[in-house]
């Protein structure tokens, strides 16, 4: 009997572990399982907090700075499908249905800010902006955005549960976007930075130029991580970096899209593509979202990528630029000629 314990023991360690290889999932697995699953939460006492002047659960808020734990930005993050608000009630009916009113309303309120944030920048419809989208070949040198326009055009990189185009990809963004600001109004011209996944702030840190001033950005929204890193006149870098192409220079901002290359590549080799598939869909929404504000964007393939990096001061390939992009307004070429997608089959 003595002699037989080893061998169990050794079986059940065998058994063990296969049962751990087997339930390795790469983080990527993970989190696309977990945006699968519907998660709830059974008990939350946030409309205790509701009730509180100032709260606004569409804003991103800190438990350790008087803030709650729950809020749409976080739910979004965290993959929270729903959760079901506990409400305290006295027990006489007169205060009970006092106290439901309130909460009621506070909640009715909240709904309405939340719902506002989702704000209508213009009357074309989807199909309009799509089928009208071209890409710049000049831009006009003088043209200033908006700042709040300039701030959504950033907030739409972010991706949003169950929102397309974002529903399209299963992983956790990797790629983060360093603009060249030339004429926005209300931002000093320079070289600023969007970071896209919070867990990348230390290491984008570590690794760009210790010269980056990581100034963040007042009257920004909370969830966006947006930073000035260098405050200049960005525009002749951005054209020589850009193949010297004029388009860099002229719009109102241009960007270069750094994304996080080894640490992903170490995950598996088919990751390289996604990477490239997360540009696209950057590029695809910032096309789009500069028509609905009759702005017009263009993406640009041809880049000095190492004198991007040394610019920044990247001297490995941690990080490494997989796509640039500008926006701003175009001067129409009219020797080009457009028409309608599908034209040659209209019948009327
Ligand atoms: C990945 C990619 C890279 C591009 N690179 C450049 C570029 O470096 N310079 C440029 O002037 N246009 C560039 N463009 C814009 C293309 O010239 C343009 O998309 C193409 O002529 C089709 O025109 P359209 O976008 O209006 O449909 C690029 C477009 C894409 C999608």
């Amino acid at each position: 009997m003595k002699r037989r314990i080893p061998l169990l023991v050794a079986v059940i360690i065998i058994l063990a572990s296969s049962q751990a290889c087997k339930r390795m999932l790469s983080s990527d697995e993970i989190y696309k399982l977990h945006k699968e699953l519907n998660t709830i939460d059974s008990h939350t006492d946030t409309p205790l907090r509701m009730m509180r002047q100032g709260t606004d659960l569409a804003i991103r808020t800190d438990p350790r700075k008087n803030g709650g734990k729950v809020d749409l930005v976080r739910m979004e993050e965290g993959g929270l499908d729903g959760i079901f608000f506990a409400v305290f009630v006295l027990s006489s009916p007169a205060f009970s249905n006092q106290e439901t009113d309130e909460i009621n309303a506070a909640i009715k309120e909240k709904k309405a800010k939340w719902t506002a944030g989702e704000t209508t920048i213009t009357k074309l419809s989807a199909k309009d902006i799509i089928q009208r989208r071209r890409s710049a070949q000049r831009f006009d040198g003088i043209t200033t955005v908006e700042k709040d326009e300039f701030l959504r055009m950033l907030d739409m990189l972010i991706p949003r549960r169950d929102t397309p185009p974002w529903d399209a990809i299963s992983w956790q963004p990797r790629i983060h976007v360093v603009l060249f600001i030339h004429r926005v109004k209300g931002l000093e011209p320079g070289l600023y930075i969007l970071i896209r996944n919070e867990s990348a702030i230390d290491s984008l840190k570590a690794n760009l130029s210790d010269k980056m001033e990581w100034l963040p950005i007042e009257k920004t929204p909370d969830h966006l991580n947006f930073y000035r890193l260098v405050k200049a006149n960005a525009q002749n870098a951005s054209a020589t970096l850009s193949c010297h192409q004029h388009i860099a220079s002229d719009g109102a901002f241009s960007l270069g899209m750094l994304s996080e290359f080894d640490a992903a590549l170490e995950t598996s080799p088919c990751v390289y593509k996604h990477l490239y598939w997360e540009a696209g869909i950057l590029g695809h929404i910032l096309y789009l979202e500069a028509e609905a504000i009759d702005l017009q964007g263009t993406g640009i393939g041809c880049y000095f990528d190492d004198a991007f990096h040394e610019l920044l001061g990247i001297t490995d390939t941690q990080f490494q630029s997989v796509y640039h992009f500008t926006v701003g307004a175009a001067l129409n070429d009219s020797r080009l000629r457009t028409i309608l997608p599908y034209e040659h089959i209209r019948r009327d």
